[in-house]
């Protein structure tokens, strides 16, 4: 039996700044079990991005309540931040200094032991090692999301948290990339948690999906159960892009 990574339970985040507040997260419950490639989908603002947050404790949850590894962010955060890492538009690089050594400082914060031989791995591995002595603000965006895509793997997490990674990458990078994180994932059962735009994608990387719209989960499953039970018809293969624009559209008021 694999273990449950991640527990979510009833997680919940309120906005103010909208007339009477506004519910951004409204009681999510989901398990997530090692090993795993969980997608995240729904149309902008469905609060994905949100949801991350909170399980990075970057922001505070209103209610609910998160585990990871069975452990409660109060009284654990350094023992969990050190096994987890994410990347996202929002991870904060030192632009005035160079693609390695921005690694090196991250490096230096997760204490990983040989810091000098993890970038080159890593580097190599996503095909920026030549980019190394160019400064951060210098890389074009696709660069600059695979250097974060090494900053998120420079601990050698357990769980991985990547919000819409292959979002400026062109096509066949995108590609590359998916094999890339699938074959680390495969390597040492590392924990995904993956956000994207891209159906095709969630399709091909995710063994189970959660489906959110305004904040709420709408439904949970495979790629092809999702498909169905939205549908409403059985499909041997799955068929997120319907699904979403039936979603998107404001078909699941009358579900
Ligand atoms: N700090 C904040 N203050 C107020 N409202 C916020 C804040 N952060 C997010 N929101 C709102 O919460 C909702 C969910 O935002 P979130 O970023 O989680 O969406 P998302 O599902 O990631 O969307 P996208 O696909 O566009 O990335 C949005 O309506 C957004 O405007
Ligand atoms: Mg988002």
């Amino acid at each position: 039996m694999r273990e449950n990574i991640v527990e979510v339970k009833d997680l919940t985040k309120k906005f103010d700044g909208r007339a009477g507040g506004f519910t951004a997260v409204d009681c999510l419950s989901f398990v997530i079990k090692e090993g795993e490639i969980m997608g995240l989908l729904g149309p902008n603002g469905a609060g994905k991005t949100t949801t991350i947050r909170m399980l990075l404790n970057l922001i505070t949850p209103s209610s609910g309540s998160i585990r990871i590894f069975g452990l409660d962010f109060s009284g654990h955060t350094e023992e969990i931040l050190q096994k987890i890492n994410f990347s996202s538009s929002y991870t904060n690089m030192d632009w005035r200094l160079s693609a390695w050594e921005n690694l090196m400082v991250f490096a230096k914060l997760y204490h990983v032991s040989s810091p000098k031989e993890k970038i080159k791995e890593l580097m190599e591995r996503f095909e920026i090692w030549e980019l190394r002595n160019q400064r951060v603000n210098n890389l074009s965006s696709g660069e600059a999301t695979r250097l974060n895509l090494c900053k998120s793997l420079i601990n050698d997490p357990e769980v991985l948290f990547l919000d819409e990674p292959t979002a400026s990458l062109d096509p066949y990078i995108a590609d590359k990339t998916r094999k890339i994180l699938k074959g680390i994932q495969k390597e040492r059962s590392l924990t995904i948690i993956y956000t994207s735009h891209n159906m095709a994608e969630l399709e091909k990387m995710c063994d189970y999906l959660v489906l959110l719209h305004k904040g709420k989960i709408i439904a949970k499953g495979s790629p092809t159960e999702v498909t169905k039970n939205i549908l409403k018809i059985e499909k041997e293969e799955p068929d997120l892009e319907e699904v979403f624009l039936k979603i998107a559209g404001g078909a699941h008021e009358i579900i």
